[in-house]
């Protein structure tokens, strides 16, 4: 049975119990620079003499260890607060760091919803947490009562994705609402490709729900997966038990100057967003008419996912022909379904031309 939650104001809010013993206890590394950063630096054994490459950047400096000023940028961008903000290598890192904070090996349990994004099982299964799926309907749509009933004492986190990974649809608000206010524990939502949606993020929700924490990612709407920067958004007492446990240098600088320089572009991500929807709506009207394919799943990503017949011998026979897509026929309900990212017009054109090329037609 879901364990009811006090309808007590955020101020009251307090995590602490819900932290793994070991963790709470924890001394945590203090950075040589937490204390001290200018003047002259001789505190944390690095090269004086500088970086053994040719370069101007001082690379020879460890980072900074609390980031407050991209911190600030991001939240600036999403309209929160900087102690809300937790900024790490991808959101991988924040799924990874959620469960080391909150999951006590071999006891506790997150729950999933399958088919959903493959890395919450598997930083489960790296932490020795348990994993309890609560299937998403044959539509994708969340249903909050079937969560709900998973949930049991040793449930510390629940993980949703919106819009999903590989269904590509925007999870519905009010299940979700209802999610947050029953569990008394924290409700993740993975908004990575929230940005190619008309719904918006969930961060307004913010204060409402204290429980609620969000992961976002610069690898999608901003294009700079490279890079590899994501963020958590929560309360601040969760972001501060995130920081206690986060490597003291988890973000490189050269990262970290690329993170800040994004939110100076998004006029530029916004305008790049237009052009990846058109090349959507595009491809999905050029699919819709091959005679192999059965259903284009609507999305709110920058992907699709299509049911057609013969999907696993479409994967390998575009494959061969140099056009690369996820077979995800193996998913929960997915049966016989290509996910595709939607790609520069040239490649959506190389796609559609391998598939309508009759040399590949399907035998089925
Ligand atoms: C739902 C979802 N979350 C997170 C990620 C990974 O994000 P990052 O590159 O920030 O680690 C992905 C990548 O495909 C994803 O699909």
């Amino acid at each position: 049975m879901p364990e009811s939650k006090s309808s007590a104001p955020q101020t009251s809010f307090n995590p602490e119990p819900w932290i793994r013993p070991n963790i709470r206890t924890l001394n945590p590394y203090h950075a040589a620079r937490d204390d001290y950063h200018e003047g002259i630096l001789l505190d944390a054994n690095e090269n004086s003499f500088g970086p053994a490459i040719p370069t101007d950047l001082p690379l020879h400096r460890y980072p900074d260890t609390r980031l407050n000023d991209l911190r600030q940028k991001w939240a600036g961008f999403r309209g929160i607060r900087m102690e809300q903000v937790f900024v790490g290598v991808g959101s991988d890192e924040a799924i990874d760091l959620l469960m080391r904070v909150f999951c006590e090996p071999g006891r506790d349990e997150i729950i999933i919803t399958p088919p959903t994004y493959g890395m919450y099982k598997v930083a489960a299964r790296i932490n020795n947490v348990g994993v309890s799926e609560a299937e998403l309907t044959k539509n994708f749509e969340l249903d909050a009562r079937a969560v709900l009933q998973r949930v049991n004492q040793h449930t510390k986190l629940i993980m949703l994705c919106s819009p999903n990974n590989p269904t590509a649809n925007v999870l519905n608000q009010v299940e979700i609402e209802r999610i947050l206010k029953d569990f008394n524990r924290l409700v993740v939502v993975d908004e990575a490709y929230i940005d190619f949606s008309d719904s918006g993020s969930l961060c307004h929700l913010m204060d409402a729900y204290p429980n609620l924490v969000i992961l976002q990612t610069l690898s999608k709407s901003f294009g700079m997966a490279a890079v590899r920067m994501g963020a958590a958004l929560a309360h601040p007492k969760v972001i501060e038990w995130m920081m206690k446990v986060k490597a003291p240098y988890n973000v490189n600088q050269l990262t970290a100057d690329a993170a800040m320089l994004a939110f100076d572009h998004v006029d530029k991500m916004r305008e790049k967003i237009r052009q990846i929807i058109a090349e959507r709506n595009r491809l999905a009207a050029a699919l819709a008419d091959h005679p192999d394919v059965e259903t284009i799943f609507p999305s709110d990503a920058n992907f699709l996912l299509v049911r057609m017949r013969g999907a696993l011998e479409w994967y390998k026979r575009l494959a061969d022909r140099g056009v690369i897509v996820r077979y995800r026929g193996d998913q929960l309900h997915c049966g016989n379904t290509l996910r595709i990212t939607v790609g520069t017009t040239p490649e959506n054109d190389q796609l559609i031309s391998e598939l309508y090329d009759t040399k590949n037609a399907s035998d089925h």
